[in-house]
């Protein structure tokens, strides 16, 4: 008879802590600190917001205190989250695809940036998709919402029915999500080392369903909130294991994080914000 694997709380100590090593305390406690939260500020928004700036457009919104303001003239996200959306470089002209979107933040940080353009918004469940609208009609005036759709297909599945269709997409995959669980800790109470590696089996497929649905001349953002390697890296590195033609990975210095083989690592031990993991690819 087989050993039964360990798994809960426990398991989840011991996985993490073989990736992170002595540096897991450390990041441990921040993950399970007060969220740092900035707000995105709404570029449509006649009315004037006042507070901390971070970068331009970004308040830093110091632990949950609103800036002051209505909510509609800002959006509370982490500060990680608009460097992912603003890696695409997505201009008026291009075409975008964010194909995870709900609830729909870093559309709004895409979207607030260039001011117009053609957006599709994809969200795979019903409710979090009722949600994405509902974001995107509070804060994209109507007469710009004829460029947005909202749509619910499964994503994995988008290159079968369209090809090199978007010069911009954000893959912000499905993940992990550790700060999530640890915040929730009855999530833990059946958390098994292999659920890191499932979920990277779907990140694969919406990643290399991304990179054939991607323009040549565009660019992908691939990201995650997990800090799991099997889920960030390991996914990168499996697509361009397969040599896929014409894709090249990008090294862009970001605002935040440290550097990857594939990309760049925003963690909450560094800087406060994260966790969030960045790649950038190109296609020619
Ligand atoms: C990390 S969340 C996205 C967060 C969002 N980008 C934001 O900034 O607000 C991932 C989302 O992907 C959705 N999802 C999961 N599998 C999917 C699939 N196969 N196709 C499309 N969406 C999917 C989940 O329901 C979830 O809302």
């Amino acid at each position: 008879m087989g050993q039964k694997k360990p798994k809960g709380l426990e398991a989840f100590e011991s996985f993490y802590k073989e990736i992170y090593g002595d540096r897991w305390e450390a990041l441990r406690g921040a993950l399970c600190a007060k969220k740092k939260i900035s707000a995105l500020l709404n570029p449509y928004s006649k009315e004037k917001t006042s507070g901390d700036i971070l970068w331009d457009g970004v308040l830093e919104a110091v632990s949950f205190e609103r800036p002051s303001g209505t909510p509609s003239n800002y959006y509370l996200l982490d500060a990680a989250s608009i460097l992912c959306a603003r890696a695409l470089k997505a201009g008026p002209e291009h075409k975008v695809l964010d194909m995870c979107a709900a609830p729909g933040g870093k559309s709004l940080a895409i979207q607030f940036n260039r001011i117009e353009g053609e957006l599709v918004s994809n969200e795979l469940s019903r409710d979090r998709r009722t949600r994405l609208r509902r974001v995107l009609d509070e804060y994209i005036p109507k007469e710009l919402q004829e460029n947005i759709r909202v749509t619910g297909f499964d994503a994995t599945t988008w290159c079968l029915h369209e090809k090199e269709a978007f010069d911009r997409i954000l893959l912000d995959a499905p993940c992990s999500s550790e700060r999530h669980l640890l915040e929730t800790p009855e999530k833990l109470v059946d958390w098994k080392g292999g659920r890191s590696k499932r979920l990277s089996k779907l990140q694969y497929s919406l990643l290399a369903s991304a990179s054939q649905v991607l323009r040549p001349g565009g660019r992908l953002v691939y990201s995650t909130c997990s800090i799991s390697p099997l889920e960030n890296d390991k996914v990168v590195e499996r697509l361009f294991k397969k040599k896929p033609e014409g894709l090249k990975l990008v090294k862009e210095k970001l605002l935040l994080g440290e550097e990857t083989e594939y990309g760049t690592l925003i963690l909450p031990d560094q800087s406060g914000w994260g966790p969030l993991y960045i790649s950038i690819i190109e296609k020619h």
